[in-house]
Parts: structure tokens; C-alpha cells; sequence
């Protein structure tokens, strides 16, 4: 699986930690930065994920901001991207097997680094249900063709 990870100043050390993480299970993860805690925009940092996971150059991408919520506003903005801002093990269960999200979301200012590790875990790990969950995501998909030019 082709992974992307990028964060804001507010997330940036909660990414780190995530990126140590998953070297340590040899997971390969293209980080996009930032590379200090020097304030920046984070819709700058959502774009470049989302962009890469809507063409389908990356499977699926992590960002991490102060919430997770900014991020995720500014991912769902492109098509086929489905960004999920996840806040426990559940939520990252229930955000591939029923939304099947391809980007979650975390709050580096909301959640501590082992719960952090375990919604990435659960995340990597959670397979789409698909069933009457492919029917809703493909209303989603017609909305998103009526209202993307
Ligand atoms: C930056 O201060 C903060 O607004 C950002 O990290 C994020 O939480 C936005 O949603």
C-alpha cells in the first residue's frame, strides 16, 4: 500500500511519531513534511495529500493537524477522496469498513500518541464492508459529479 503523511505546525509531533511507527512495522510512508513546528497553513499540506490520493498516485494518506478538522475540510474538497476525521479505535474501524475513507485525519492537539498509533493501526488494517455501503458511497460519487465541475 502506497502511503502519504503531512501535518501542520499543530501536528507535527504526533506525524513524527506515526512515521516512526510505521517504519518500525516496515511500512513505507512518503512523508510531505512539515519538518518543525514553525507555523504554516495546513490547507497547503491537505492539498498535496488529497491531490495525490485523487488521481490514485498514493493508495491512501494521513494528515495531522491540531484537530484533524481543517484538514480533513480541505482533503474532501477533491474527488474520490474520502477524508475522516477519527478520534478513536472505533471511528478508524467504521471510517474503512462503512466510508471506506482513504485519508484519515488526526488532531495532534486532541489525541495522546498510543491512542494516535492505535486508530492508525486499525486503520491500515480495517478492510470496506462494502454491500449497502458501496450503494451509499456511490451516492456520494453522484454528488460529487453533479457538483464538481
Ligand atoms: C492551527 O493553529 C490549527 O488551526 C490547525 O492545526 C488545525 O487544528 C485546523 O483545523
Amino acid at each position: 500500500m502506497k502511503l502519504i503523511i503531512a501535518s501542520d505546525h499543530g501536528g507535527y509531533s504526533l506525524k513524527e511519531a506515526i512515521i516512526k511507527h510505521l517504519r518500525s512495522k516496515d511500512m513505507d510512508c512518503v512523508d510531505i513534511g512539515v519538518t518543525s513546528e514553525d507555523s504554516v497553513d495546513y490547507p497547503d499540506f491537505a492539498e498535496e495529500v488529497a491531490a495525490k490520493v485523487s488521481t490514485g498516485e498514493v493508495d491512501r494518506g494521513i494528515l495531522v493537524c491540531g484537530t484533524g478538522i481543517g484538514m480533513a475540510i480541505t482533503a474532501n474538497k477533491f474527488k474520490g477522496v474520502r477524508a475522516a476525521v477519527v478520534t478513536d479505535e472505533f471511528t478508524a474501524r467504521m471510517s474503512r469498513e462503512h466510508n471506506d475513507a482513504n485519508v484519515i485525519a488526526l488532531g495532534g492537539r486532541v489525541l495522546n500518541n498510543d491512542v494516535a498509533l492505535n486508530i492508525v493501526n486499525a486503520w491500515l488494517e480495517t478492510e470496506f464492508s462494502g454491500g449497502r455501503h458501496e450503494r451509499r458511497l456511490q451516492k456520494i460519487q453522484q454528488i460529487e459529479t453533479k457538483n464538481f465541475k
